[in-house]
């Protein structure tokens, strides 16, 4: 087993980890190129979490997903840039909205330069993530701007919080396949549909994305509560501080509305109350880290990797889809 690129995927077969190597060090150097301006702080300011790192994590499944096609067709390198860079332009708005100030082990751009070159750095991203799509075709630029439109409604969604009748885990759920499934989804479509792949095998890829896309993002928000920032590179209890109610803090409120512990009614009190004081922040977080909705909340990630594993089942088997498979372990057993 080998380790391939920042997600530290392990895969069995040195081909594959090879190709998979090559194709994201060619990524690297397109995100580089990609993020040029011809005003030097433009440059700086886009770079800025490009150089911090980050998993490349949508890259390397449009990188998986090519191989059940010709993996080195010409769109395959430039499509994983352009989810990359949509990503990378959604952090910088992200950690405006939920005033972040560190990101990828770094200060978040708007910590460093303010809101309003973070949000146009933004911006930036998107522009030049759009100049690249145009020449993958009409298809392309559709499947990025339904993409794009979930995952902004998504956030949306995430800060109007659920609407009339719509219960919190459902409305919560519909965030998470919006915001992250939806450009998830996207890469490993990009990857199968750039490599020229049969159309029921695009279709099987989407599907998963979706599915593991869910996972992910419900492992992100056990992390947020369970991982020190060191792991992660952002600040732990984020989600906290600003009121977004996450999966452990739903179960934590269903289970104190269903048994009415002491201890869970009193936790429920306390998350009702400011976190944004530093204290009452602190105790909220340590006390969600041993509170069994925690492990509740991991189950339940384990379940929707498991349903993405699933739906891999009709791939023919080889190397790539073995390694989709691993990343489902992958994805919910991460440290950051
Ligand atoms: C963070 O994404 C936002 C989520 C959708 C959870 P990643 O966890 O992929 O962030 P980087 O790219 O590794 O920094
Ligand atoms: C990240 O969401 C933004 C998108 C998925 C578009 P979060 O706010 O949950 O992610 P982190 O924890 O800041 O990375
Ligand atoms: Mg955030
Ligand atoms: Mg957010």
């Amino acid at each position: 087993m080998t380790v391939v690129g920042p997600f530290g995927l392990s895969v069995r077969d040195q081909a594959l980890e090879a190709d998979v190597q090559t194709g994201l060090s060619a990524v690297e150097a397109g995100l580089l190129d990609a993020t040029k301006s011809e005003v030097p702080f433009i440059t700086d300011a886009a770079q800025h979490l490009v150089k911090a790192g980050g998993k490349r994590f949508r890259p390397l499944l449009v990188m998986l997903a090519a191989r059940f096609g010709d993996p080195y067709a010409p769109g395959v390198v430039p499509s994983a840039v352009v989810v990359e860079l949509t990503h990378l332009a959604t952090l910088y708005h992200d950690d405006v909205m939920d005033e972040a100030d560190v990101r990828r082990g770094v200060p978040s751009a708007n910590a460093r330069w303010g809101n309003s070159v973070a949000v146009l750095t933004g911006d930036f991203l998107f522009a030049r993530a759009s100049h690249i799509l145009a020449d993958l075709g009409p298809e392309a630029v559709r499947i990025q701007a339904v993409a794009f439109e979930r995952l902004v409604t998504g956030q949306i969604l995430e800060t109007a919080g659920p609407r009339d009748g719509r219960a919190p885990v459902e409305h919560y759920l519909d965030v998470m396949a919006g915001k992250t499934g939806s450009l998830v989804a996207v890469s490993c479509r990009f990857g199968a549909m750039m490599s020229g792949a049969d159309e029921r095998v695009v279709g099987v890829l989407t599907q998963y994305g979706e599915r593991l896309g869910v996972a992910f993002q419900l492992a992100d928000d056990v992390l947020d509560i369970a991982s020190d920032s060191h792991e992660s590179g952002k600040t732990p209890g984020t989600d906290l501080r600003e009121g977004i109610p996450t999966l452990p803090v739903l179960l934590v409120r269903a289970q104190a509305e269903e048994h009415g512990l002491p201890e869970d009614l009193e936790l429920v009190e306390l998350l009702d109350g400011d976190l944004t004081d530093d204290a009452r922040h602190a105790e909220a977080l340590a006390r969600l880290r041993v509170h069994p909705a925690l492990e509740q909340a991991r189950r339940d990630t384990v379940r929707y990797a498991e349903e993405a594993r699933a739906l891999l089942a009709p791939l023919p088997d080889c190397a790539a889809k073995a390694a989709l498979e691993e990343l489902c372990d992958a994805v919910v057993h991460r440290a950051g």
